[in-house]
């Protein structure tokens, strides 16, 4: 039987979700609280597990030795790192990689030591669940769901799917300077973060499929700050809930 583990790093990012969830429970354990119930029909574990890389490792274990969960899905909001990724737009990762692991010499930039590995693979069907899941919302409900006034906002128009590399690392990229490095080790870079690889490294240890789904919320420069706050604020929430729930159905 599936039991969906669903991870955000902050309220804001998992507010469209719990409101739907049928015969709610709020399990705390380790300093958070996971909420077990049917999200559209799925059984699923709703948790927030705040922000950076070890919060998000030790929600992932948890959910996973504690709650039992057979996969693991994590949305939320990046930062764009490509000219072609704007804001609005929705990233679902292939790989991912954390930027700020830097063994070297003792291992290569990137490796994770002893795993031989520098970057971890999304699950491939939960990956493609989640690409038709959110191409749907884009196409169909993102007009109606999205009011005038947020859209001109963020200057929100025909926002896009991208599938690719996701970085990870316990940093806010908000300077065309720390981006443009990155960029320059990583050129497929699509988006930054600071929890995916975490996750992805847990659950390639235990054997459990994941998926990472991001929404656009800045383009890691310098007005990086001001623009997630206000999307964290203002759609993130509306990108979750449909995202979520098309992917439930699926
Ligand atoms: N999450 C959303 N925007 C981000 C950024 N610019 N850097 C790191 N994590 C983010």
């Amino acid at each position: 039987d599936i039991r969906l583990g669903i991870i955000s790093a902050l309220p804001e990012e998992q507010a469209g979700l719990i409101e739907h969830m049928q015969h709610a429970q709020s399990i705390p354990r380790g300093m958070r609280d996971f909420i077990t119930g049917k999200l559209w029909g799925v059984s699923s574990v709703c948790v927030v597990s705040r922000i950076g890389k070890v919060a998000a490792a030790a929600t992932a274990t948890t959910l996973i030795e504690r709650f039992n969960v057979t996969h693991i899905v994590f949305t939320g909001v990046a930062g764009g790192a490509d000219g072609d990724v704007r804001v609005g737009d929705i990233v679902v990762a292939n790989g991912l990689l954390q930027h700020d692991m830097d063994a070297s010499p003792l291992f290569p930039r990137f490796e994770v030591p002893l795993t031989g590995l520098s970057w971890f693979a999304a699950d491939l069907s939960l990956t493609t669940q989640l690409k038709h899941a959110a191409q749907q919302f884009l196409l169909q409900d993102f007009m109606q769901e999205i009011n005038d006034a947020d859209r001109a906002e963020f200057k929100l128009k025909t926002p896009r799917l991208h599938c690719g590399l996701i970085a990870s690392g316990d940093e806010f990229i908000d300077c065309d300077i720390k981006l443009s490095s990155l960029k320059q080790h990583l050129p497929a870079l699509l988006a930054v973060e600071m929890e995916g690889a975490a996750v992805a490294q847990v659950c390639h240890e235990f054997g459990v499929p994941f998926a990472v789904v991001r929404t656009i919320s800045d383009d890691a420069n310098g007005d990086a700050a001001i623009n997630f706050t206000r999307f964290i604020e203002q759609v993130a929430r509306c990108y979750a809930r449909n995202i979520l729930r098309r992917f439930c159905a699926s």
